[in-house]
C-alpha cells in the first residue's frame, strides 16, 4: 500500500473513529490513544472486532452483488482508512471499468487516499474530502462530477457511518438528499450499529465510545428502516450484516456479537 501523504495533518492526541476502526480490523494506521479508546469499548462489547470484520464483509458482498448486477458507478461515503480489498478492488474484479468516488471527513483518511486512487486502468477512482452532513456539496464536488455520471445509476454506500449523525443532524434527510440527486435505478448500501440485541452491554459500549471519540448513536430496526422510505429493499431486507446474503448460514448467536444492521435498497 502507498505511504501516507505526510502533508495532510492528523491529530495523534485525540482518538479518531477512522483509526479506531482500523485498529478493530487489525490495521496499523492507529495511535495509542485510538487503541485505548477501543480497549475501553471492548470491556462492554468484547466482540467489537468480530463486528467490524462482519461489517466490512457485508460491504464486500453488497458491492459484489451490485457490480454483478451491472452497477458501474459507486459513491462511498465514510470510506475509512484503506483496508484491502477496498471497495474499488471488489467492484473492479467484476467490472474493471467501474468508477468509484470515495468521501471522508477525517484528515487521516485523506492522508492515505493514494491507496484508494490506484484502481484498474479501465476504471477510475477519486477522493473527496467532505462531510456527510453536507450532501449537496458532496454531489456538487468537481472530483465527483469528473468521475461519475449522475444521469446514470450510482450505488451510494454509507457503511458504518450513519450512526455518527445524531437525530438533530437528520441522517434520514441527508440520505434522502443524496438519493434525490441520483438517477432512478441507483442503489443505497448502508449499515448501522444497534443496541436491539443486547441493550445493556451495547448502551455501555456506545457510552464509552462517545466519551473517548466522537458521538455515536445506535438505532433500532424500526428507526433504521425509516431511512429506506421510498426505496425498494433487496432480499433479505434489513438484517444484521452477517445475515445479508452470506456464503454460509451464520449461527443464531452471532447476531448479538455483531450488533449491526445492514441493507441494500434500489431507487425506483
Ligand atoms: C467505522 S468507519 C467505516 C469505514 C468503512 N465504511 C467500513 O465500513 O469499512 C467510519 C468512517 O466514517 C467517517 N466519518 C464519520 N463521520 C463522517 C462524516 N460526518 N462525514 C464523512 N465521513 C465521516 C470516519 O472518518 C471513518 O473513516
Amino acid at each position: 500500500m502507498p505511504a501516507p501523504d505526510s502533508s495532510a495533518t492528523t491529530d495523534s492526541e485525540l482518538p479518531s473513529s477512522a483509526r479506531i476502526y482500523d485498529y478493530a480490523l487489525g490495521g496499523k494506521d492507529n495511535y495509542e490513544v485510538d487503541r485505548k479508546a477501543l480497549d475501553k469499548v471492548m470491556e462492554a462489547f468484547p466482540t467489537v472486532r468480530i463486528a467490524a470484520r462482519h461489517n466490512r464483509q457485508f460491504m464486500h458482498r453488497a458491492v459484489g452483488v451490485l457490480a454483478e448486477a451491472g452497477v458501474r458507478q459507486f459513491l462511498d461515503i465514510g470510506t475509512g482508512i484503506p483496508t484491502e480489498p477496498n471497495l474499488h478492488q471488489v467492484a473492479q474484479i467484476e467490472s474493471p471499468e467501474a468508477r468509484v468516488v470515495y468521501v471522508d471527513n477525517d484528515p487521516v483518511v485523506l492522508a492515505h487516499a493514494r491507496a484508494l486512487l490506484a484502481g484498474s486502468s479501465e476504471g477510475r477512482t477519486a477522493f473527496v474530502a467532505a462531510d456527510l452532513n453536507e450532501p449537496e456539496s458532496i454531489l456538487a464536488a468537481p472530483q465527483l462530477r469528473e468521475t461519475l455520471d449522475l444521469a446514470s445509476p450510482v450505488a451510494v454506500s454509507l457503511v458504518a457511518v450513519l450512526h455518527f449523525l445524531s437525530d438533530a443532524q437528520d441522517p434520514a434527510g441527508v440520505l434522502k438528499t443524496l438519493v434525490d440527486g441520483l438517477a432512478p435505478g441507483s442503489f443505497v448500501v448502508a449499515s448501522h450499529i444497534t443496541s436491539d440485541l443486547d441493550p445493556e452491554a451495547m448502551e455501555r459500549a456506545f457510552e464509552m465510545y462517545s466519551r473517548s471519540a466522537v458521538d455515536v448513536q445506535a438505532r433500532t430496526h424500526a428507526e433504521f428502516t425509516t431511512f429506506f422510505d421510498g426505496l425498494e429493499l433487496l432480499d433479505p431486507g434489513i438484517v444484521t450484516v452477517n445475515r445479508w446474503r452470506p456464503a454460509i448460514e451464520p449461527p443464531a448467536w452471532l447476531d448479538a456479537q455483531v450488533n449491526c444492521y445492514g441493507a441494500v435498497a434500489r431507487k425506483p
